[in-house]
């Protein structure tokens, strides 16, 4: 019995440290960070945010309409209502007014410690096929979020 337990033990380590090396944690670098979302762990498996299942219109500055994804850990606490933890990820696909071009994606990556700030969020802008077009303590993002800063500095809040 206490045997089989060790083994299930050592079984369940070997699994999540087998998972954390497939997914590991993105850089918070703009060419890594949509390596990983891209090829590593891709964003359009993971669930839509609660509430905001497919595509629903958007405000700007971002798209007409938006998808918007999150990782199992933004997943996990948004459902809990606890803050974002660190290697939360959020990301907006932004489509244009016939709601199939794909015009920008607007991803939101929480590292702790990657600055106080700014809600220790990573943010960037990437074209359709992942040109960057901005990236890192991005002031123009920071700026506009701020007003939400008590919410994590998120305007979406689950429904
Ligand atoms: C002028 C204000 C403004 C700026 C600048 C801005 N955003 Fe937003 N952002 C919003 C609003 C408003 C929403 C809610 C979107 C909606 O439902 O249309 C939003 C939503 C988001 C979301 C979904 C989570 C949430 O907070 O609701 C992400 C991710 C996001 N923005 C990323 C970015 C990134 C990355 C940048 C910079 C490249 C950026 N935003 C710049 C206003 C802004």
């Amino acid at each position: 019995m206490r045997k089989s337990l060790f083994f299930t033990v050592i079984a369940i380590c070997f699994g999540a440290l087998l998972a954390c090396q497939h997914f590991g944690k993105p850089p918070a670098e703009a060419d890594g960070f949509w390596t990983y979302i891209t090829e590593k762990n891709l964003y359009t498996d993971w669930e839509f945010w609660p509430g905001h299942d497919g595509i629903y219109p958007g405000k700007s500055p971002h798209g007409a309409y938006l998808k918007l994804y999150a990782n199992p850990a933004a997943i996990k606490a948004v459902k809990a209502g606890k803050p974002m933890p660190d290697g939360a990820i959020i990301i907006k696909e932004n489509y244009g007014k016939d709601k199939k071009t794909l015009m920008a994606v607007t991803p939101m990556y929480k590292m702790k410690g990657f600055n106080p700030d700014g809600g220790d969020w990573f943010w960037a802008k990437y074209g359709p096929a992942g040109k960057v077009m901005k990236a890192g303590k991005v002031q123009g993002c920071i700026n506009c979020h701020r007003v939400m800063q008590t919410k994590d500095w998120l305007f979406t809040q689950p429904k």
